[in-house]
């Protein structure tokens, strides 16, 4: 008798790792850092002394939060506030409480590849503001934009927080701010969160915590592969390693490899080899100064229409419209 053999059609998930970790140089995409245990770490990451980010965009939010209402109810329509990646929406319950106090009419869309941050962000909005309508998303930032795409004529806010377009290499950056761009009406505005180039000390501190934290939450990646598809990363044979180029403004991140070492996938039904001291490298953190932002604006169709600094100028928040 003949054997069939059922194709298994992979995830996404699946298909990513195999294909980072059978590239050469091994890298994987950052976004998969973000499972339930995940989401605690970066929550404990955004506590921690050395991580800047949070505490400046939080003071620029508190500072403009008036300016920042006036100009996205301009119009005195409603408004629909969609945030890309936005996390336990921390930094946003800001501007969220002072456009209810201040009786504006939206509804606030938090669209996020984690399913468990939404959860959370949910119930904590349903006890904190619930009078607030919210209706998140689970997806990327690619799937978002068809969530965004919609044509009722509502003004669109685009909320880009927490540095996460930081994530995106400038060649990426582009390609997506553009996707972005071309959903824009001319009334539309993209706040997108910028971290600074600054002290090349104070940005490799704030990846580089002593307590170890950021480098947990580096090897959660493994752990997911470990327990997603049933693989046998020895986390403790891995080392975080963090690198900035103060001239490119680029952070990126690394595991290491310390020893030579195969570990399995069962579920991909693959072995992957490591050499002493051979990289996965998993996140890079961009770094821009003014020159850089206004380039990537005009690269992909907008200009910056306002910003928003820190005191100690670590961090800006601008706001971007469609140029076209
Ligand atoms: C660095 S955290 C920032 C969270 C929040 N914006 C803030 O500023 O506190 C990144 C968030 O974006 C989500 N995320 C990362 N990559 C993503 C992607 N490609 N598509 C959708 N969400 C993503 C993560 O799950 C996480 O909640």
């Amino acid at each position: 008798m003949q054997e069939t053999i059922t194709p298994t059609i992979e995830t996404q998930f699946e298909k990513e790792i195999r294909q980072g970790l059978t590239d050469f140089p091994k890298h994987l995409s950052s976004k998969y850092f973000y499972d339930e245990k995940g989401d605690a770490l970066f929550q404990a990451i955004m506590k921690m002394p050395e991580y800047y980010l949070t505490d400046c965009e939080f003071d620029i939010l508190t500072q403009y939060q008036s300016e920042i209402g006036t100009l996205f109810s301009s119009d005195n329509k409603p408004f629909k506030l969609i945030e890309l990646g936005a996390g336990d929406g921390k930094k946003t319950k800001i501007l969220l409480k002072y456009f209810s106090d201040q009786n504006y009419k939206f509804k606030y869309q938090p669209i996020d590849i984690s399913q468990s941050v939404l959860n959370g962000l949910k119930k904590s909005l349903s006890e904190e503001l619930p009078q607030i309508n919210t209706v998140p998303k689970q997806g990327t930032y690619f799937e978002a934009l068809k969530e965004i795409n919609d044509e009722n004529g509502t003004r669109k806010v685009i909320l880009f927080l927490g540095s996460n377009i930081g994530n995106l290499l400038h060649k990426q950056a582009i390609e997506f701010l553009k996707s972005v761009q071309e959903l824009m009406h001319k009334n539309d505005f993209l706040f997108l969160g910028c971290d600074l180039k600054k002290n090349p000390q104070t940005i490799l501190d704030a990846y580089n915590d002593k307590a170890g934290i950021t480098a947990k939450f580096n090897k959660n990646i493994l752990a997911r592969i470990n327990s997603e598809l049933d693989a046998n990363f020895d986390l403790g044979a891995f080392r975080h390693w963090e690198v900035y180029d103060p001239e490119t403004g680029t952070a990126k991140s690394f595991l290491v490899s310390e020893i030579a070492q195969t570990v399995r996938i069962e579920k991909l039904n693959l072995e992957i080899s490591f050499s002493p001291w051979e990289t996965i490298h998993t996140e890079i953190s961009q770094k821009y100064d003014d020159a850089t932002v206004k380039w990537l604006a005009e690269q992909s169709g907008f200009e910056i229409y306002e910003q928003y600094a820190d005191k100690n100028n670590y961090y800006k928040n601008y706001v971007l419209r469609t140029a076209r």
